[in-house]
């Protein structure tokens, strides 16, 4: 790491393969300031957390990303965590303010700014596939809209106490009937992360009236997207939810407006299809 910078760094294990110091890094030219701030990824087990959080308080190291499987795991070490953080039970951003670290969470800004800019969230049907990490992000966003929310979930219990906590209906994933009739579908799970032929659910259930928004960003269209363009939905590509965070990241970590334009082209010049 040079001296004399500030430094920003995303930890995650694995992490090689993170857009984020692209996406900062290109701010950071944008605005002037590349040669203040530098982003880089560092791989952290979750064996090492507990030093590298010791160790953090007296660097210069100024914001971490968080991504997994640190976004729960960090939440003792921390001296203060934002109230959205604290509802949504994870963060995926540090600030360390001389020493004193506070935990925020920017995913649900993510999950909820990509919808908005297309639909008014306000009595919106709104399916969410998955009740891990990602689910719960998107699920405290669409409520705060003002959506109606749906968790489908393969294991129940975790959609139902999901769904407990933020006063949403569950169901199992199997539940397709559900789903065809929602106006947003929003997919959290990690199916078809990497894995371009499957997807949560089936083709036949989508139609053109709907929106389909898939968390996943590699590859870049999914099946389920590819199965919701075919249908005539609108859809959402994983990487909107990526670049969305990003802005508000940007914002904590440097007191300044994200540069929106040249971080979304460094983004788009590196996804991969
Ligand atoms: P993240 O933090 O990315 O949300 P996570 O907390 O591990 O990751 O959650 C992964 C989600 O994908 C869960 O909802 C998981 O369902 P279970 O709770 O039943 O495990 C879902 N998921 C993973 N593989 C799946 C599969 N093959 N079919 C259906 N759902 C799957």
């Amino acid at each position: 790491m040079t001296k004399g910078l500030k430094h920003c760094v995303i930890i995650g294990d694995p992490v090689e393969h993170s857009l984020s110091p692209i996406i900062h890094n290109a701010g950071y030219i944008a605005l002037g300031i590349s040669d203040k701030y530098q982003f880089t990824a560092l791989r952290v087990s979750p064996k090492e957390i507990k030093n590298f959080i010791a160790e953090l308080r007296t660097s210069d190291i100024v914001g971490v990303s968080c991504t997994v499987p640190h976004k729960e795991l960090v939440l003792p070490y921390l001296d203060e965590i934002d109230e959205v953080a604290t509802e949504i039970g994870a963060i995926n951003s540090i600030v360390n303010d001389n020493g004193h670290l506070k935990g925020f969470n920017t995913d649900w800004v993510g999950a909820v700014e990509p919808l908005i800019k297309l639909v008014d969230l306000k009595n919106k049907n709104v399916a969410v596939l998955g009740a891990g990490g990602a689910a719960r992000a998107f699920v405290y966003g669409l409520k705060k809209s003002g959506a109606n929310v749906t968790i489908l979930n393969r294991t129940l219990e975790k959609a139902k106490s999901l769904a407990i906590q933020f006063a949403s209906e569950f169901l199992p994933l199997s539940d397709q009937a559900k789903i065809a009739q929602a106006d947003i579908i929003c997919n959290t799970t990690s199916v078809g992360l990497n894995d371009p032929l499957s997807s949560p659910i089936g083709p036949n259930i989508l139609n053109s009236s709907q929106i389909v928004f898939d968390a996943v960003y590699s590859p870049q269209k999914t099946k389920l997207l590819k199965d919701a363009e075919s249908a005539g939905s609108k859809i959402i590509y994983g990487s909107e939810m990526l670049l969305f965070q990003a802005y508000e990241q940007f914002k904590l970590f440097t007191g300044l407006e994200a540069p929106e334009k040249a971080m979304r082209q460094a983004m788009e010049e590196n996804l991969h299809e």
